[in-house]
């Protein structure tokens, strides 16, 4: 298993980690055009396959996941929380104070994780998210303050 800082030629394992995490996933294009952006870095972990995906953006002092997901048969092994402590890791040495996420209210394993960091509820966006003909979903905002806590 590895964890590496993405560069846009890992934009293909990216986009294969990311389409065995998600419906409705991000392709190579995505995460090359995405890595180029002024502010973003990304993770991509590496298995046999790759296993795991994460890109945050960080402008004046704030940071955002923009995504982050592990392919089901790479769960439950810490690489969830490997890739969000990377992220906090690079976001607090560029001078990040704070780190917000969106994440869908009933994604319990999600939210476990993001608490278990130390993230807090900072707001609700409701029907953000649109399920199809399972209707829409709403978001929870959440915040972790990157200049205390031990991660
Ligand atoms: C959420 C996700 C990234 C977690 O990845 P993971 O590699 O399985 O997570 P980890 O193994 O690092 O788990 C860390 C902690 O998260 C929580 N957690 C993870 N999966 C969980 C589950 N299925 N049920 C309950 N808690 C869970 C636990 O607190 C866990 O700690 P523990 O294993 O010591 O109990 C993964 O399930 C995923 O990709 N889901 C689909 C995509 C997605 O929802 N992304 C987030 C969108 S905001």
């Amino acid at each position: 298993m590895r964890l590496d800082l993405a560069t846009p030629e890992d934009a293909p394992a990216m986009a294969s980690a990311h389409a065995q995490a998600f419906d409705t996933p991000w392709d190579e294009m995505d995460f090359e055009d995405l890595l180029d952006g002024p502010g973003i870095f990304g993770f991509v972990v590496r298995a046999e396959d790759p296993a795991g995906v994460l890109v945050c953006r960080t402008a004046a002092g704030e940071a955002e996941i923009l995504t982050v997901g592990v392919a089901p048969w790479a769960r439950r092994q810490g690489i969830g929380k490997a890739l969000m402590v990377a992220a906090i890791g690079v976001a607090r040495g560029v001078g990040a104070t704070e780190m917000f996420l969106e994440v869908d209210v009933e994604n319990a394993s999600a939210v476990s994780l993001y608490e278990r960091l130390g993230f807090e509820r900072a707001g609700l966006r409701k029907a953000y998210y649109d399920r199809g003909s399972n209707g829409r979903a709403d978001a929870l905002v959440m915040r972790l303050d990157l200049t205390t806590g031990p991660d």
